[in-house]
This record gives structure tokens, C-alpha cells and sequence, in this order.
């Protein structure tokens, strides 16, 4: 059911120096950070030949990610985000494997303009799973 790695999402506490990091030490290509107020992020995109890593900074008082930071002081990976054909499809086909939806279980338009949803970390091995309709 699910299709490519669409991205994986780190959690920094500084976005400056995470992009820095990821440009000079590792010589990746880094966008500009955009701030996304409706998902209470900062992302920096980048872009690898077979998928793509994003950067997210909390972003205002609600931000989704502070509470992951506060546990995780010096960061960490946040999510993972395959891809599915068809997002009705999958999230009924998952629910009926007894896996989590979270929030009120219907698609919102994520960091993309695509819609997404994510899936409980406990019941996808610790790790928060978002899939996207692409
Ligand atoms: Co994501």
C-alpha cells in the first residue's frame, strides 16, 4: 500500500544552525526556511536524489513539535512520510487493521498542499507516521 519515502522530518531546536550543518558538513542542497504558522513550524527543505529531509522549528506558543523537543533536547526524528495513492483508501484500510488515526481522522493539507494524516508512533514501531497523498 504505501509507495516512496516522501520525507523524513527532524526536530531542531535551532534552524540555522541545523541548515548550516546540513549544507557545510554533509554538502546537501538547503532551501530558505519557511514558516508555516498554520502547522506551528519553520521547515527547511532538502533536497537528496532519492527523497528529502525536512527541518522543523517550533514555531509560536501551540507548536506541535515543543513537546518532542522538550524530551528530546538536542533534537531528533520526528516522522517519517510515505507515500499513498489514494489517502481515504489507506486510512480506512489501516483503521480496519486497528492502527490509530490521529486527530479526527480526516486528511488536513499538510506542509505540501497535499493531504496528509498521521498514524499512532505506538502502533508503527515508536515512530510517527505520516502518509501523503501524492
Ligand atoms: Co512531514
Amino acid at each position: 500500500m504505501i509507495g516512496r519515502l516522501n520525507h523524513i522530518a527532524i526536530a531542531v531546536r535551532d534552524l540555522g544552525a541545523a541548515s548550516a550543518l546540513y549544507r557545510d558538513t554533509l554538502g546537501a542542497k538547503v532551501s530558505d526556511p519557511l514558516p508555516q504558522p498554520e502547522h506551528g513550524v519553520t521547515v527547511v527543505f532538502i533536497e537528496l536524489p532519492n527523497t528529502k529531509v525536512e527541518l522543523l522549528e517550533p514555531l509560536g506558543a501551540n507548536s506541535p513539535i515543543a513537546r518532542f523537543l522538550e524530551k528530546n533536547p538536542d533534537g531528533g526524528m520526528h516522522h517519517v512520510c510515505y507515500e499513498v495513492d489514494d489517502i481515504l483508501v489507506a486510512r480506512d484500510r489501516l483503521k480496519a487493521q486497528g492502527a490509530r488515526v490521529l486527530g479526527d481522522g480526516e486528511p488536513r493539507i499538510g506542509a505540501h498542499g497535499k493531504p496528509v494524516l498521521f498514524l499512532h508512533p505506538k502502533d508503527f514501531c515508536g515512530t510517527l507516521v505520516e502518509i501523503e497523498q501524492v
